[in-house]
């Protein structure tokens, strides 16, 4: 399927992507966990890509949950040298291409060097307008609707914000990106069917579409499909 073939009256604004099933992919060609991650990189560039071009508004990658810890040391330290080397190889064309880097997650448990990297992408980033990659890093759904609830209670104990003015808004406000419209379309690779703790307050009326592709062979046309998958299902939000 080809960009042709999708309504461009009717895009998702947001595209949210658990990109999932780069083990499984080294597994498949006789290669360490490692390889998938690495070939994974390059599925991001396809997804980048194919998002500016069609004229996504934002687009959310999980790149590595708080759960994520509990895998190898190995693993983990091979995941961040691979952000660090998608970073360098990366950070100028996405910047060329004025698209605006975010960053959500907790920053605690990052080195140093991983936050100076990423406080970078975000600075240089900051002011470009075509498309925002929101990059999620030690991340955690419930982890962020915890952390909103300890920002808005530490307001309301400043005296600077009331318990009236509590509400969907206000916590959305305290969200780790606050200025995202929520994902329309969420997609997961490898046929997985859950969410494994990603967006959990903004996918509330996400479509989903999940694909048997693993991440590392996901590419443009996969992208395109699941697009159109989204424009032939009929949103309701809760109306009749
Ligand atoms: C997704 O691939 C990448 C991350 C979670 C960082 P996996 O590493 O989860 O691949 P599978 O699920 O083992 O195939
Ligand atoms: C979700 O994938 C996390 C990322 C894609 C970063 P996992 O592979 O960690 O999720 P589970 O363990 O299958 O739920
Ligand atoms: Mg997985």
């Amino acid at each position: 399927m080809t960009s042709n073939e999708i309504d461009t009256g009717r895009l998702p604004r947001h595209i949210a992507i658990i990109m999932d099933g780069n083990g499984r992919w080294a597994k498949r060609h006789g290669l360490p966990r490692v390889a998938g991650h690495e070939a994974g990189a390059r599925s991001v560039r396809a997804a980048v890509e194919a998002c500016r071009e069609i004229g996504i508004e934002a687009l959310s990658l999980y790149a590595f949950s708080t759960e994520n810890w509990r895998r190898s040391k190995r693993e983990v330290e091979a995941l961040f040298r691979l952000l660090g080397k998608y970073i360098a190889l990366e950070l100028d064309n996405i910047h060329k291409e004025d698209i605006r880097v975010t960053i959500m997650g907790r920053r605690e448990g990052l080195s140093k060097r991983v936050l100076g990297d990423l406080t970078h992408c975000e600075e240089l980033t900051a002011r470009n307008k075509s498309m925002v990659l929101n990059v999620a890093i030690n991340y955690g759904g419930r982890a962020e609707i915890a952390d909103a609830a300890k920002a808005i209670a530490a307001e309301v104990q400043a005296g600077r914000l009331a318990l009236s003015d509590i509400d969907e808004a206000c916590v959305a406000k305290h969200l780790y990106v606050a200025d995202l419209p929520d994902p329309d379309l969420l997609i997961r690779t490898s046929g997985e069917l859950r969410l494994s703790n990603f967006m959990l307050w903004q996918v509330s009326y996400a479509e989903i579409v999940v694909t048997r592709v693993l991440w590392p062979d996901f590419r443009k046309r996969h992208l395109h499909r699941a697009i159109a998958e989204f424009q032939s299902r009929r949103r309701r939000f809760g109306g009749r």
